[in-house]
């Protein structure tokens, strides 16, 4: 049998308690009843409940000795229903994690639907720290989520190799996944526990690049005053995560290929090899392919850094991952920003399926997380989107025939005078002509009412 949802009723009114009681039950909750502090500590001491409907003025005391008492294990699991509504006790009550603080007399569908509202969204909180949990050490890989095959396979790829020594290319547009990936692969290898160093190729001076990656010895160059190892080598048995590697000026891309052949690093001006341990993964939003046919990248170095690569495909390109993406963030937004929206108007799904997302998942996760700070509802609506992402949609959807000025001319004074139900005056106003030449229209393209 389904486990059904149980919820305490704090109240000493006994009539409002079994109004309530009887609200409830008829929708299948189990539900238990206190009328004091006093109980109610001692039944919460002996039974678990789903969730908390308390009263703040009881005979013995405040319903706030009790969320004093529970808050932690109840935290956004107590609903207040209070006579006595200062504003300073619901704001109490909310930062201590009451769910919501509702104002007697309260109508029943709004208990009903607030109860709902909580316990649904437990739910959905409860499976994703389980799913977490569940994945826990098995795979670092829960933070990326997708639903299209091209994904699924790139993550069997990914887990296939992460143990190998060799060099791996991740490809892919900008904010695509290419570091998350980079990421997941360095934790669920055996190097996980050893350091993961970031190299940003594009930010390294290229003066610099050489010492700050291969390190240097005393005296290497003027300001040298002491010995440097280099990232290469503070990586230990780690992962370096070269990113944006096209960006590799022409000597630094010959020095990294010795090392890969070798797996020796010389530093600057020592005379001294050091056997390098670390693993490479690189990454490029560029195609290596087209820079080495323009001699710009080394070919062998293409090559040998090739062998082991993983192509992230643009979002656009794996629509079926556009909404999970969508909607884990907005359960992100919602916790980080204490909101309740649920879900996206359908009109915004289709909206979004449509746009390029030329910053692919990024792009994404910072509109969501931008437009849910100001969604005060509980659903995002076209409305709450930036007019960039609509325009393109509508530009995509109707590849309209091309057609003469004239046509165009006479369909937007058609459109004017529809919507302002043939407001002569108000219709030249928006057209921007006078009445006289609004008339001249009407006449010319044979405009009748009907
Ligand atoms: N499949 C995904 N699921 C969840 N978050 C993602 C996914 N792909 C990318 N992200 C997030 O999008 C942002 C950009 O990803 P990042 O790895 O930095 O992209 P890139 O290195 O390709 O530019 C990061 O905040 C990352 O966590
Ligand atoms: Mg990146």
């Amino acid at each position: 049998m389904k486990k059904r949802d149980s919820i305490l009723i704090v109240e000493d009114d006994s009539l409002l308690r079994n109004s309530i009681k009887n609200i409830l039950e008829r929708r299948e909750y189990k539900v238990g009843e206190a009328n004091s502090v006093e109980t109610a500590i001692q039944t919460l001491k002996k039974n678990v409940f789903d969730l908390i409907l308390l009263d703040i003025t009881l005979k013995d005391g405040s319903g706030m000795d009790v969320l004093r008492k529970v808050s932690n294990i109840y935290k956004n699991r107590v609903i207040i229903i209070s006579g006595t509504g200062t504003i300073d006790i619901a704001v109490e009550a909310i930062k201590m994690g009451a769910f919501a603080f509702l104002q007697k007399p309260v109508a029943r569908d709004v208990i009903l639907e607030t109860v709902k509202k909580n316990i649904t969204l437990n739910k959905k909180l409860n499976d994703y720290q389980t799913l977490i949990s569940e994945l826990g050490d098995k795979s670092k890989f829960e933070d990326i989520i997708f639903k299209s095959l091209q994904m699924k396979k790139i993550i069997e790829k990914a887990i296939k190799i992460a143990n190998l020594d060799n060099t791996i290319l991740i490809s892919g547009e900008t904010g695509t996944g290419k570091e998350l990936l980079a990421r997941a692969i360095h934790n669920t290898s055996k190097r996980k526990n050893k350091p993961l160093i970031t190299i940003n190729s594009a930010s390294i001076p290229d003066t610099l690049a050489e010492s700050e990656l291969f390190g240097f010895e005393t005296g290497a160059f003027t300001d040298a005053t002491s010995s440097f190892p280099g990232k290469f080598i503070l990586a230990g048995n780690g992962t370096i995560f070269l990113d944006e590697i096209s960006e590799l000026s022409p000597l630094i891309q010959s020095k990294l290929l010795r090392v890969l052949e070798s797996g020796e690093i010389s530093p600057l001006k020592s005379a001294k090899t050091k056997k390098m341990n670390a693993r490479i993964i690189a990454a490029t939003n560029k195609d290596l392919e087209t820079l080495v046919k323009k001699g710009l990248f080394r070919k062998d170095l293409y090559y040998r850094i090739k062998q082991l690569n993983i192509h992230i495909p643009p979002l656009r390109k794996r629509k079926t991952d556009i909404i999970p993406i969508a909607e884990h963030f907005l359960f992100i937004s919602n916790i980080t920003q204490s909101k309740r929206i649920e879900r996206f108007d359908d009109e915004v799904k289709e909206t979004f399926l449509q746009y390029s997302w030329p910053g692919n998942v990024r792009e994404l996760k910072n509109l969501i997380n931008e437009i849910s700070l100001f969604v005060s509802g509980s659903e995002i609506k076209m409305k709450h989107l930036p007019s960039s992402i609509i325009i393109q949609k509508k530009s995509f959807k109707k590849k309209e025939p091309l057609s003469s000025l004239k046509e165009i001319e006479e369909k937007q004074i058609l459109n004017v005078l529809k919507s302002t139900n043939f407001n002569i005056k108000e219709s030249a106003k928006i057209l921007g002509i006078s009445r006289p030449s609004i008339y001249k229209k009407i006449k010319e393209f044979n405009i009748e009412k009907n």
